[in-house]
């Protein structure tokens, strides 16, 4: 038996089903609506599925790759040849106890922000605007207005790759700019984060006003991964790109934002490649006009 029907009697035999799925096209998992199809899509609901998963990467020797919510990730037109998971069911969890909020690694931003002003509690008004989810924001270190996930954080719960749970400390997680040292392992699962408490109606107002600014500075009505680029040290990638009159530049399908230099726009049913080139075009000036190397923010799958 190979690894697709080991998968498929195992998710048969279990009481809820959970999603799984051959031959899938990536372009609809993710904001950039680009990408060949994944050998296999797995929506794993439990702790349970998820540690049957990694033992059967090591047994298989199957690439795996979790995908989150999709929201920064660039997937090669070629695909992705081994499995990919989305985290549903219980890492959707949300568990409120005064400040602290336990949270599972598939919950949106989106719906953590708005949750925590309802129960008037403060620090995750930036997230409003970030369509991700917990478990990427922690392993990117994501952040928007002088806020980053990771300031958050009191524990995060993460799986290895033989299938044990850890607990870590927000020091082991190693939080930088747009950087944690959790990516090698094989999952984060979860996370305990201590927010402040406040005015349901005042956190609510902040989380509106810093929503009010990303729509009106960054683009939000065509397909796009985020902010392309990190900030280099000292500068910010949007301003240098419009500096260099990169503004509108095309390459197939894609195209440079005219609203933020940062963001590449998916307009005409763009390739992984066609974006790949504007990148590479887009390195090119910089490093040239300004002497400044730009480096992706945005992940790759299947290259
Ligand atoms: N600017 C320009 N032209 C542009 C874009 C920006 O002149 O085309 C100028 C702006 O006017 C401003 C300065 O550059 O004076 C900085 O721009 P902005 O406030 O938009 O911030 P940013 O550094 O470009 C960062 C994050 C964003 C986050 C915003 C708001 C990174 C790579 N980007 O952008 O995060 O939403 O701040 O806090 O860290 C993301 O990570 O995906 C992302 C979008």
């Amino acid at each position: 038996m190979g690894w697709k029907e080991e998968l498929s009697s195992f998710t048969q035999n279990r009481k809820n089903p959970s999603k799984l799925r051959f031959d899938e096209p990536l372009d609809k998992h993710n904001f950039f609506g680009i990408g060949g199809n994944a050998e296999a899509y797995f929506e794993v609901s439990t702790i349970d599925e998820l540690a049957y998963v990694t033992r059967l990467q090591k047994r298989r020797n199957v690439p795996i790759a979790i995908i989150g919510r999709g929201s920064n990730l660039l997937v090669s037109d070629a695909g992705y040849p081994g499995i990919v998971l989305r985290l549903v069911g219980e890492f959707n969890r949300l568990e409120f106890n005064e400040s602290c909020v336990k949270v599972g690694a598939g919950v949106s931003l989106p719906r953590l922000s708005k949750i925590a002003a309802s129960h008037g509690l403060s620090g995750v008004e930036f997230a409003l605007g970030i369509p991700g989810s917990v478990g990427g924001a922690l392993i990117m270190n994501a952040g928007a207005w002088g806020s980053s996930f990771g300031d958050l954080v009191e524990r995060v719960q993460v799986m290895t790759d033989e299938g044990e749970l850890l607990d870590l400390s927000r020091d082991d997680a190693q939080f930088s700019y747009r950087h944690s040292g959790l990516k090698p392992y094989f999952c984060v699962t979860g996370a305990t984060l201590i927010l402040t408490p406040g005015n349901a109606e005042e956190v609510d107002n902040l989380m509106q006003d810093l929503y009010n600014q990303k729509i009106t500075s960054q683009p939000f009505a065509e397909e796009n991964a985020g902010c392309m680029f990190k900030n280099p040290p000292g500068h910010s990638a949007g301003k240098l790109i419009d500096e260099c009159g990169l503004k509108g530049y095309r390459i197939g399908g894609a195209e440079v934002s005219k609203i933020h230099g940062n963001f590449v726009l998916n307009l005409d049913s763009a390739t992984a490649h066609d974006v790949l080139s504007l990148v590479q075009h887009i390195q090119n000036h910089v490093k040239q006009e300004r002497d400044v190397d730009l480096e992706m923010e945005v992940q790759l799958l299947g290259f």
